[in-house]
């Protein structure tokens, strides 16, 4: 046959799912399995942020011996990184930012927000370096529950999930006993700080505002009932009563001098590939490490002097490899590796190992959308405020799917100087919409077959079959907040103007385009998301597993199917958490 026959063929097939001429290719490619015995590492662990973290101090503190592989440093010592109030100038800072650029839209859409900077961190810590420390466990219930529901395991349950929380809490402004929260873990928890009775006048009438409109207080928002409909809650931070950062950084400086002959992070190293073995072999294909390059930079880091011939060297796990470097950079290295869609892999001469379409998509995010007005003179009150706005956008959800925090400077959305911006704008209140569940589903793609090439971002932003629904439901937001202040006499006597959205943009048709210019988040997820067998875009099991590769899983942001709470740090150590039970359970069955 000719051919562009055979290509079609080929073409043809994999589009049903059979990809049968380059996964044999790929695996005809793949060594036998070397022996590990001897090798140094039980686990390897790629990424020290808030997925890898906790699975890296978890299997140390069961008696493995781990390596974590993290491109970023130990930021212990990095003054941007040690407080609350230090946060913006942690996002602004060249030494730990990986400065993605993403697409917003299709470049059909009408609106095109292109090369926007996406913040993410490198270091011991990922990005709860230089987060900004919300902690919560609402919204959760339906992400969890479905999970359980989809897998039939009940572990997976919300309320299972809290026990998770109470495990690893240091609840400090709670009175112990509490079924919810834990009083001596290591994730210390704070409740403020600011409340309304701050001797600021403007602050008073807008505060006195803000609770005569969210109705009822709930005290605790990490509670595991689910919040009701409407209301306010009192936000939580991780960090001490004086708003230093904690994060797993310190969990894990804590085990590493408590196990120093367990744990061993590689710091500067970036790991180019998961080494895969085994093809045609009963068992399957198998991960058996990982190759590396130390000093190699990502092409996002500060510092980045062009690609480089990568001196990669092989280091080999005895059991298993746990993939762990995000959103952005997980699918980037399972692709690296063969694994991923099998026509993406061809076109940039990748053989495929295992075709798995779904690494690289359903990339979701919350959805922010600010509203913000200049007042006459300075707030005195810390720029971070004690209390969220809960509303449900839509009756039919469990728990309020959308909420509101206030930021006394511009918060517009990331750009850099925002550091900067937030410390010259000290007479501006920002109200941040934020909704939980989102319908958008983009993607991560390689532009190329070099671990330093860069990666083609695009969030596909309401592009989904709810795209509808969630900008009508951040209209909505936006109208309420708006309100709060412009139909308030007390609070008005003291705003110079609306600046944002502008007291021209009234009808619906200009606020959502409004929104469509001025969404942001920051919290990427779910391109390796768990799914159901037969699923044919699901990356993992509910075991966090890599389907159809041995002792490979990937446990991060991009592990879970959508979007889950509002704030998913917290969500994601318990994730974590979970997962470290899931291994260190196996190994007991091997
Ligand atoms: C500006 C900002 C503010 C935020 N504020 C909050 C907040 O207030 N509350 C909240 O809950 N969440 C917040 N988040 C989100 C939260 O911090 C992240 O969702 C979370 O840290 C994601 O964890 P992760 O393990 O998936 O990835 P990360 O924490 O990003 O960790 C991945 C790690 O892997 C490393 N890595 C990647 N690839 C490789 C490789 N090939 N080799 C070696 N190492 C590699 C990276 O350097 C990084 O350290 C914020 C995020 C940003 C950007
Ligand atoms: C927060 O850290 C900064 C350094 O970035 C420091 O100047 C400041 O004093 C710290 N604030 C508190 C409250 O500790
Ligand atoms: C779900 O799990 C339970 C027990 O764990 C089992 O009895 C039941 O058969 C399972 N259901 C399905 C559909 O697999
Ligand atoms: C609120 O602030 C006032 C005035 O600063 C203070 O007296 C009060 O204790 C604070 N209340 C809480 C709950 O922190
Ligand atoms: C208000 O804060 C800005 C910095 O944000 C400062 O430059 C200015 O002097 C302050 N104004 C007053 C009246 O305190
Ligand atoms: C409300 O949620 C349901 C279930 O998630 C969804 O089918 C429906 O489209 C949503 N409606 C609106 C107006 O968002
Ligand atoms: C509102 O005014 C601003 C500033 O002049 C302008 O940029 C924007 O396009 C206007 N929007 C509408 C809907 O008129």
């Amino acid at each position: 046959m000719c051919l562009l026959q055979f290509v079609l063929l080929a073409v043809l097939s994999t589009r049903l799912g059979v990809a049968v001429a380059a996964a044999s290719q790929g695996q005809d490619a793949l060594q036998k399995c070397p022996p590990v015995s001897d090798a140094e590492y039980d686990y390897i662990v790629v990424g020290a942020g808030g997925g890898g973290g906790p699975v890296a101090y978890r299997l140390v503190e069961s008696g493995f011996k781990v390596l974590v592989v993290e491109t970023g440093k130990d930021e212990s010592q990095n003054p941007t990184t040690l407080n609350l109030s230090g946060s913006w100038a942690a996002m602004d800072d060249p030494t730990i930012d990986l400065d993605y650029r993403v697409n917003e839209y299709p470049s059909d859409f009408h609106v095109q927000r292109n090369d926007i900077w996406y913040p993410r961190s490198a270091g011991i810590g990922g990005c709860t370096l230089h987060n900004a420390l919300s902690h919560s466990t609402e919204n959760l219930h339906e992400t969890f529950d479905n999970l359980a529901r989809t897998f039939n395991d009940s572990s997976w349950s919300r309320e299972n999930m809290q026990k998770y929380l109470v495990s690893i809490e240091r609840n400090l402004f709670l009175t112990p006993p509490n079924p919810d929260h834990g009083f001596d873990g290591w994730l210390t928890t704070v409740r403020g700080p600011v409340n309304f009775s701050s001797t600021d006048p403007q602050w008073q009438a807008f505060g006195t505002a803000w609770i005569n409109e969210a109705g009822p207080l709930v005290e605790d928002i990490s509670r595991s009932e689910p919040l009701p409909p409407r209301g306010r809650g009192l936000r939580q931070w991780t960090g001490e009563p004086d708003f230093t950062r904690v994060g797993v950084r310190d969990k894990l400086a804590e085990v590493a001098a408590r196990y120093p002959e367990r744990l061993t992070i590689m710091t500067d190293t970036l790991a180019t590939r998961v080494l895969l073995c085994g093809g045609k072999e009963r068992r399957g294909t198998k991960a058996y490490g990982v190759a590396v390059a130390q000093g190699a930079k990502l092409p996002v880091a500060q510092g980045f002097k062009g690609k480089e011939d990568l001196q990669e060297k092989r280091i080999v796990a005895k059991r298993e490899v746990i993939v762990a470097g995000g959103a952005f950079q997980t699918p980037q290295l399972l692709m690296l590796s063969g694994i991923g869609d099998f026509e993406q892999l061809r076109e940039l001469g990748l053989p495929t190992i295992v075709d798995l379409p779904g690494v690289g998509s359903n990339l979701q995010d919350n959805d922010e959308v600010p509203v913000w007005w200049e007042f006459n003179t300075n707030f005195t009150n810390p720029t971070s405020v004690g209390e969220a706005f809960y509303m449900s956008a839509n009756s039919t959800t469990l728990e309020p799917d959308m909420n509101a925090y206030t930021v006394t400077n511009q918060f517009s959305g990331f750009q850099h100087g925002i550091s900067i911006i937030a410390a010259n704008t000290r007479n501006v209140l920002t109200i941040v919409n934020i909704r939980g569940p989102s319908t958008s589903q983009g993607y991560v793609r390689l532009t190329g077959a070099h671990p330093q090439d860069g990666l083609d971002i695009n969030k596909m932003r309401f592009q989904g079959h709810g795209g509808r629904e969630d900008i009508v439901a951040l209209r909505e937001g936006v109208k309420r907040w708006r309100a709060v202040v412009n139909d308030n006499a007390e609070v008005m006597q003291y705003v110079r103007r609306e600046v944002s959205p502008g007291l021209n943009v009234t009808s619906d048709e200009d606020i959502e385009e409004y929104i469509l210019k001025n969404v942001f988040a920051h919290h990427a997820c779910c391109t390796a998301a768990m799914g159901p067998d037969g699923d044919s875009q699901a990356v993992l099991d509910g075991d966090f597993k890599v389907r159809g590769v041995r002792n490979l899983r990937v446990v991060d942001a991009s592990s879970m199917p959508e979007v889950f709470g509002y704030f998913p740090t917290t969500p994601l150590y318990l994730v974590a958490e979970k997962a470290a039970d899931v291994i260190i359970k196996a190994t007991k069955r091997k």
